[in-house]
């Protein structure tokens, strides 16, 4: 098995079998990051782009991380600080950047299709790092990595994601990809943070919060996505703590012994208590190194499928 596609841009497309490779592939580059010296020549000579048009901790750092110890010559580029800011539309950003023979560009944009959009019409390979409200398909694998390795395996496992799913493009990509590889979803959140849609999606939407967390083995929480709203839709932050944050409380109600997963950032409080995101139930600093490898693996797929 292996993933001979030119972009990686969505999880929706993916087969159970290229899930499996790409997890299998990326535990091996995590074994990688743990040694002392963690790099490889896998991708030496080879030239990667992120260019970033939204803002990002964990996605640009890592897919830089990725790159660089996979030998890769690796250029960030802020869309603040390009000539975006002058008018340059994102397609002659890109073809530009493929004129200087960039073998991938890692994409974050605001604008939902344009990952996809920009893949169709360059020749390089474009990687998705999170469009719009639509997906962040590296976040999926990430997240499917760090379940498997804290539950044995995936078929037959009960998630429930919490919180803004309308506006979430980590929701949309996991949903995809966990019923993809058999697993049950639900969801929880305001009745305005759920997707009108929500039935094309297969997952099980959930009435309260013990519903959500009762037969869960994993809980993933998400922050509210303002920066996607034109207005807010909640009364206010401590009203919605108190109906769909997750605390010490609720996780009592939890008896399968979940995993708590966030993609972050993590407004602590809100959505999530302290205790919890530290707790031993946490998993979300695996999470982040899950992302270098899983990154590694990517542009490992892409760099080499361009060729
Ligand atoms: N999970 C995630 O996409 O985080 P950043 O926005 O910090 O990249």
């Amino acid at each position: 098995m292996s993933y001979e596609h030119k972009d990686f841009i969505s999880s929706k497309c993916l087969t159970r079998e290229e899930i499996g490779y790409i997890l299998d592939q990326a535990k091996a580059f995590r074994e990688i990051n743990r040694r002392e010296i963690k790099k490889v020549p896998t991708l030496r000579g080879r030239t990667i782009v992120n260019l970033f048009y939204e803002a990002s901790t964990r996605t640009r750092t890592s897919f830089e991380i990725a790159g660089k110890r996979l030998g890769a010559d690796v250029i960030n580029i802020s869309a603040s600080s390009s000539s975006a800011v002058k008018g340059e539309t994102l397609m002659d950003t890109v073809k530009n950047i493929e004129a200087m023979a960039a073998d991938v560009v890692v994409i974050r944009h605001n604008c939902s299709g344009a990952v996809k959009f920009i893949a169709d019409n360059v020749k390089a390979g474009i990687v998705n790092a999170g469009d719009g409200l639509n997906e962040h398909p590296t976040q999926s694998m990430l997240d499917l990595l760090t379940i498997e390795m804290a539950k044995g395996s995936l078929e037959g496992l009960t998630v429930t994601i919490i919180g803004d799913i309308a506006h979430s493009r980590v929701a949309r990509s996991d949903i995809w990809a966990m019923k993809t590889c058999g697993m049950r979803v639900k969801v929880f959140g305001p009745p305005t943070m759920i997707p009108v849609a929500v039935d094309a999606f297969g997952v099980e939407v959930c009435r309260n919060m013990e519903e959500a967390v009762s037969d869960a083995d994993v809980i993933i929480m998400l922050r509210i996505q303002r920066e996607r709203m034109s207005k807010l839709l909640i009364p206010s932050e401590r009203e919605y703590s108190a109906v769909f944050g997750l605390t010490p409380a609720v996780m009592e109600k939890a008896a399968n012994n979940p995993i708590v997963m966030h993609p972050g950032p993590i407004n602590r409080g809100v959505e999530l208590s302290s205790v919890v995101a530290d707790s031993g139930d946490s998993r979300i600093l695996d999470q982040v190194e899950n992302g270098v490898a899983v990154r590694m693996a990517v542009l490992t797929f892409i760099a080499v499928a361009k060729n």
